[in-house]
């Protein structure tokens, strides 16, 4: 039994302005409740007031594509398409009547999007049937990822997550793996985080928004054939908090501890927290109130979950009661991206909806 602190998970934590309730985090999530079109359902909107009611601190949005064309599958959500622009506005609204503040991920498909995009997914070298990115299909990503940016404020979200992990665009740019670019965007770390360097310089004025959160999602590991990533990584955050972000969410790409019910990239996490010293997020495993104490007292700020709210959308009722997840990390919740939909095994009413929008647009 932990005893030290045991409370920190329910004290407030500042950034900048913005003042989080608790150290509860509920990690992007796609619910796959987008309309196969990519556009906000009421769905969706009630599934987030629903969250935001149970009295999460921070909510992270499902990741939204900034390019129809580069949506990883037909549910996800596309921000640019004018129609959302009300939806989305709802959205905020609804959530800061509660008090939870919101957070919105947005990415680029990179080789996800190949179902979507086909012949003309692009990615940074590429690889396995995509196309190359050329340095003006370069120029206009930087460029839209800032025009989605500077929306995102506008629609009255407290930030801006930049998906950096989980094998999407810009984590592709990051990874040597993927990146294998002669020119000024591959090769040398610093090379490798052009692309990310070059988004952030756009967007200073949103970066000293007292307001305005922008954070991001970096990857601290990879998969067992690749090489290891975390020393790459550091440098990365070293260089994301000379380029002023907020805050960093530590994930990783080696799928296989996802299988894991405790948190399995808290000793990344922590390198990171002592050598870079910014805000930490940390992701994955985590299941009750004892790993989520014992992270705070080693120096996480706060810790980001997924799976415990696919099971539970009440689970922060449950972690005030002491009680223990129900999500065993069996990851059929992971399989939607299969078409494959199977359902979370303890969640029925959730699963109706998710199955009902899901056979609807399939
Ligand atoms: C169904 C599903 C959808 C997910 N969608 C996203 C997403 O849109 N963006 C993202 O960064 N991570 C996504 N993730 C990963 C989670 O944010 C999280 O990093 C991972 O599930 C590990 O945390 P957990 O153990 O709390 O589930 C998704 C996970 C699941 C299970």
């Amino acid at each position: 039994m932990y005893f030290l602190n045991s409370s920190r998970l329910w004290q407030e934590y500042n950034i900048k302005n913005i003042v989080l309730k608790n150290r509860i985090v509920r990690a992007a999530t796609n619910e796959h409740l987008g309309s196969v079109d990519g556009m906000v359902t009421d769905a969706y909107i009630n599934m987030y007031k629903t969250l935001a009611s149970s009295g999460i601190g921070l909510i992270i949005t499902s990741h939204m594509a900034i390019d129809k064309n580069e949506r990883a599958d037909l549910t996800h959500i596309c921000i640019n398409e004018p129609e959302n622009f009300d939806k989305l506005r709802l959205l905020t609204s609804e959530i800061h009547k509660t008090d939870t503040k919101i957070i919105c991920q947005i990415s680029y498909g990179g080789y996800r999007a190949i179902k979507i995009a086909g012949n003309n997914c692009m990615t940074p070298s590429g690889n396995d049937g995509t196309r190359e990115m050329s340095i003006k299909d370069i120029e206009d990503c930087i460029n839209n990822h800032v025009k989605t940016i500077r929306l995102i404020k506008k629609l009255g979200f407290d930030g801006v997550e930049l998906h950096l992990a989980h094998g999407y665009l810009l984590n592709e740019f990051l990874d040597p793996f993927y990146n294998k670019r002669t020119d000024e965007y591959g090769g040398t770390t610093q090379n490798r985080y052009k692309i990310v360097h070059q988004i952030l310089s756009k967007i200073n004025d949103l970066l000293l928004d007292p307001n305005f959160l922008v954070i991001v999602k970096v990857a601290s590991s990879t998969q067992d054939s690749e090489p290891l990533l975390l020393n790459d990584c550091i440098t990365i955050c070293k260089y994301l908090k000379q380029d002023k972000v907020d805050a960093i969410e530590v994930s990783g790409n080696d799928y296989k501890n996802y299988k894991q019910n405790i948190p399995y990239f808290l000793d990344n996490a922590l390198k990171i927290k002592r050598e870079v010293n910014i805000p930490i997020i940390l992701v994955g495993g985590f299941r009750d109130k004892e790993q989520i104490n014992i992270a705070i007292d080693r120096g996480i700020d706060l810790v980001s979950m997924s799976r415990p709210f696919i099971t539970d959308k009440n689970f922060m009722a449950k972690l005030k009661n002491d009680e223990v997840s129900k999500c065993i990390s069996c990851n059929k919740c992971f399989d939607v991206y299969k078409k494959l939909y199977k359902h979370c095994i303890f969640d029925k009413e959730i699963d109706l909806q998710l199955y009902e929008n899901f056979s609807k647009n399939a």
